[in-house]
């Protein structure tokens, strides 16, 4: 089966990048919840998205969002607590959970606090289990999938030339990323190419680089971004002017 080549779209000034990425998810919301319960978001960390956080919590738009029929859910964490200027979980809470009403039950972050990594990991690919209904066998499938490209080619906390990236068949690995010297907890190559849809945000010059070797590969896929190829799903790149500059 051939896969399909990645959408990408350019916007052409700052604000139709966040205009864009609502599109995109109402579009989406819109579709899941027009043929089952709940709509599963998977949230990316880094600076790109939180414009999109924030601009999700716009109380103009609550009276469009039934909050009690998302589940959020993070593709990545740093093993920092909660309250920690680096938690992914800890910047959504602040850019949009705190300011719309969603139930707790649908907010599903990796936990790092009073665990180690191995347990913190364990007991996400759990509540994955528990929510998806599935079992260890299958891989948990998310409607809208946010992610952010590092200028290394990182994409969640899957960081070039780490063993974690062959993994295939668990769903969340820890890793620890030397030249950060941050431990982190990410969900596995498997996992994320099993999305319905995968939305990479990328804004910036120094994104260029990166973004020119997604898009005129000049050798093998080595890259993490690279390898990032939905089984059935649909891969789209939303970037800037400044990140699609060099193809
Ligand atoms: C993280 C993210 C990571 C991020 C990229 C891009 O936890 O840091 O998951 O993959 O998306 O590093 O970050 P920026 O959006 O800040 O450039």
């Amino acid at each position: 089966m051939t896969r399909s080549d990645p959408e990408r779209i350019v916007c052409d000034k700052e604000d139709s990048f966040g205009q864009t990425a609502l599109r995109i998810f109402f579009d989406l919301y819109r579709q899941a919840l027009s043929r089952k319960e709940f709509f599963t978001l998977l949230l990316s960390g880094g600076r790109t998205p939180e414009a999109i956080y924030s601009d999700l919590a716009n109380p103009a738009i609550q009276s469009k969002i039934d909050w009690s029929r998302i589940h959020l859910f993070w593709g990545d964490e740093r093993f920092v607590p909660s309250n920690h200027p680096e938690s992914n979980y800890g910047t959504v809470k602040n850019l949009l959970i705190s300011k719309i009403k969603i139930p707790p039950s649908n907010v599903h972050p990796i936990q790092t606090e009073g665990l180690t990594p191995r347990e913190a990991l364990e007991k996400y690919q759990e509540d994955l289990r528990v929510f998806f209904k599935i079992g260890e066998d299958a891989f948990p499938r998310f409607d809208l999938i946010f992610l952010g490209v590092g200028e290394d080619g990182h994409t969640a906390s899957l960081f070039p030339e780490i063993p974690e990236l062959s993994e295939k068949r668990r769903w969340v690995v820890s890793t620890y990323v030397e030249k950060l010297k941050s431990q982190r907890i990410t969900l596995t190559l498997p996992v994320l190419n099993q999305g319905e849809n995968i939305l990479v945000l990328a804004a910036g010059k120094k994104k260029a680089e990166v973004l020119k070797k997604v898009f005129k590969p000049e050798g093998p896929p080595f890259l993490p971004i690279q390898q990032i190829h939905p089984v059935s799903g649909k891969l789209t790149f939303l970037l800037d002017q400044a990140a699609a500059s060099l193809g």
